[in-house]
């Protein structure tokens, strides 16, 4: 869990460098907020289980990619892509896999950008390459997952198709929101440039 968690506080520091660096280049921040979250114990253990997978730290380095977790909160859409790219090309991050739900959105209509990642740790006697999830959303792709997680994600509550149909709908108007805010935002830049 150690090592895990100092390549979680590895990838944050690569998001508050480049927040600074975007900033500056900027006069305006592309990152509102980074969160980060360490799996439990316990939610390592059912994940296991529920997938009939030994116990094991070989087990869990071979087969879970979400032990260390980063999300970054952005503004707009368009900063998504900007911070993944930047993140991505710097040399000691290597991409296991990136799962693009705001291109493809979940059925249920939750978006973010998820990508699996690696990145060395620097022990007193060996480098180590550990893998962290980071998730990035919008503050309305944020809201929204926020709030139907705690409605409904991997809880044991029925939705009926009416509402699961009204969940989908209020991920759609934020989205909207989001593309018009980022249209508002580029207009308003380009008449002052
Ligand atoms: P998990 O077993 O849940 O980790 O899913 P996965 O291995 O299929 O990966 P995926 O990239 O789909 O989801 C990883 C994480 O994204 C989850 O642990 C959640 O934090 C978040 N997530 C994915 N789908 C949803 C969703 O429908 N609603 C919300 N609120 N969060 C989601
Ligand atoms: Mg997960």
């Amino acid at each position: 869990m150690a090592y895990y968690r100092c390549a979680m506080m590895e990838v944050e520091t690569k998001f508050r460098v480049l927040s600074e660096n975007f900033s500056l280049e900027d006069d305006r921040n592309p990152i509102e907020a980074i969160k980060t979250r360490m799996k439990s114990p316990e939610s390592i253990r059912n994940k296991l289980e529920s997938r009939d997978l030994p116990l094991t730290i070989e087990s869990i380095e071979k087969n879970l990619n979400d032990v260390a977790g980063v999300r970054v909160i952005c503004g707009f859409p368009g900063d998504i892509y900007r911070l993944a790219e930047a993140f991505l090309s710097q040399d000691d991050v290597e991409l296991i896999e990136r799962k693009d739900y705001i291109e493809n959105p979940k059925r249920n209509g939750y978006r973010s950008l998820h990508l699996i990642v690696t990145v060395p740790i620097y022990l007193h006697d060996e480098k180590r390459r550990m893998r962290v999830e980071v998730q990035f959303r919008t503050i309305a792709m944020d809201w929204w997952a926020s709030l139907e997680h705690q409605i409904r994600y991997k809880k044991e509550v029925t939705v009926t198709k009416d509402e699961a149909k009204e969940l989908r709908d209020c991920a759609e108007q934020a989205a909207l929101l989001d593309y018009r805010m980022e249209q508002l935002y580029q207009s308003i830049q380009g008449s002052d440039a």
